[in-house]
């Protein structure tokens, strides 16, 4: 290995140690600074190369990304090599190190220790939110793999960074044939020699969240796992079924963790079906990026703590990890409010089915979103709950800290005031920025709610608190 590189600038760069290589080229550190180098397999001719990896960079640049955890190029390399400095990424890992099981180890034990299922489903919540403004902003990043998204290394964090930058695209440039992980790369990258897409990347999101969430690929069924290497190549291209094909259940699978149904939502269930399903032929039959984004932070909201093992369960639900069933969970629904007769909704415990609430008139609409808070342990709601339309949805908003027992504090932590107020909509109490305010929960009269607005006549979003016991049927 060479010690120096040249950039096109002029400048020396000593190389230090090697931090990984994929299928296009190896990236290493440089000696005493915050850079790494990209240098790229040579096939064919320097010149060829050189000129193509410089024509794409260039679209690179140019693209309206520099908000986004995405690696960008910063300047190339000078003759002979080929390839491109870049920031370095300090203590983060590939996904594919940290969160995809090593070999003979104990599974459930490893699966908790790397973070459980709440940070797997936070570190796929951002990863699809970044796919999702990439593609608003007509960019395909081509290749979704777990070599290609680096994840903090304390497993109590959960950032994610894009590498392999040399793949982006702009959606509308057809002229380059697609660059895919096998495993990953969508049914028509690989057997039809489309290009690369949104959808292309949601199907490669898929695969790496059922990967990570489960310690499991899709198509890697028992006798694919146990088989010749053709067996694995036909999964591959997705000549077999997936492992949980609702009728065919040939290439079913008892690898990674047991019960696989009872770590989701029935929303993120139905997302891999369709996506592994329909969606296999009819890429337009997918959940976008932006779809799994949101459904994967509502599952978030939906977890807590089991308060008898180290696992996480969701409200109302079992725990998945020791089979603990559950007590009495606070859970805030988040309600979109556009219009007064809102506030008369009946408790949700009332409607025979959890999803649904039935109103005091007899209406019966889907209940709102979820969020579950454990006792002691604060919840922040922030824009993405509290907003209708919001331009940073992490920003935050209200906390949320409850005694478990009846008593629930709120603090206002964001920029404008909110109103709290009582089920019999007699109490309205406002509090400004900064402040906090106590509710007691009781059984016997409605729900407080938090309203995220001044004027309670005009369309906003709203939390009720509601203490509730186990749900009847999974939601
Ligand atoms: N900017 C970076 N900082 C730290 N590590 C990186 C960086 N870029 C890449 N790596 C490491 O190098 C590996 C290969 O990089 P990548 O660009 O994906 O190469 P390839 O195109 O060959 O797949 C990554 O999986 C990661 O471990
Ligand atoms: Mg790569
Ligand atoms: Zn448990």
């Amino acid at each position: 290995m060479e010690a120096t590189v040249r950039d096109v600038r002029g400048r020396t760069l000593p190389l230090a140690e090697r931090l990984g290589h994929g299928a296009e080229g190896h990236v290493n550190r440089v000696r005493d600074s915050p850079l790494a180098v990209k240098r790229l397999f040579l096939r064919g001719s320097r010149a060829h190369h050189a000129g193509l990896l410089e024509e794409r960079l260039r679209a690179v640049a140019r693209m309206p990304i520099e908000d986004l955890p995405v690696a960008r190029p910063l300047v190339m390399l000078a003759e002979p090599d080929v390839g491109f400095v870049m920031e370095l990424l300090d203590d983060m890992v590939p996904l594919e190190q940290q969160m995809l099981p090593p070999y003979e180890v104990e599974l459930v034990a490893w699966y908790l220790a790397t973070g459980g299922l709440r940070r797997r489903l936070r570190v796929l919540a951002r990863l699809a939110g970044t796919l999702a403004a990439l593609h608003s902003r007509g960019v395909v990043y081509g290749d979704p793999s777990p070599g290609n998204v680096l994840v903090s290394e304390p497993t109590d964090q959960d950032q994610i960074w894009l590498v392999d930058p040399d793949n982006l695209a702009v959606e509308s440039d057809g002229s380059r044939s697609a660059v895919y992980t096998p495993g990953y790369g969508a049914p028509e990258l690989v057997s039809r020699g489309s290009r690369i897409s949104t959808l292309s990347d949601a199907f490669a999101f898929a695969v790496l969240a059922h990967h990570t969430l489960f310690a499991a690929h899709p198509f890697v069924g028992d006798e694919v796992d146990d088989g010749p290497v053709e067996l694995e190549e036909a999964a591959h291209a997705y000549r077999m079924p997936w492992i949980d094909h609702s009728e065919d259940r040939s290439n079913a699978s008892t690898l990674g963790l047991p019960g696989r149904q009872r770590l989701l939502t029935r929303t993120l269930t139905g997302y891999f079906r369709a996506t592994f399903e329909e969606g296999l032929r009819a890429p337009a039959r997918r959940p976008s990026c932006a779809d799994w984004a949101t459904a994967l932070w509502q599952a978030v909201d939906a977890l807590i703590s089991c308060r008898s093992c180290s696992g996480h369960r969701f409200a109302a639900r079992a725990c998945p990890w020791c089979g603990a069933t559950p007590g009495s969970d606070l859970v805030c629904r988040v309600w979109l409010h556009a219009g007064p007769d809102v506030f008369s909704l009946a408790r949700a415990e009332e409607a025979p089915d959890p999803g649904r609430v039935v109103g005091a008139r007899g209406w019966n609409i889907p209940a709102g979103e979820l969020v579950a808070i454990d006792s002691g342990r604060p919840f922040e709601l922030t824009a993405r709950h509290g907003e209708i339309r919001s331009d940073d949805p992490h920003r935050p908003l209200s906390t949320v800290s409850w005694d478990g027992g009846s008593r629930v504090r709120v603090a206002n932590v964001g920029v404008r005031a909110v109103l709290l107020v009582s089920g019999d909509g007699q109490v309205h109490r406002r509090l400004p920025p900064g402040r906090d305010a106590e509710i007691e929960l009781r059984p016997d009269v409605p729900p407080w709610r938090l309203c995220f607005t001044s004027d309670p006549l005009s369309p906003h979003r709203q939390v009720t608190f509601d203490v509730v016991g186990p749900a009847r049927t999974g939601r």
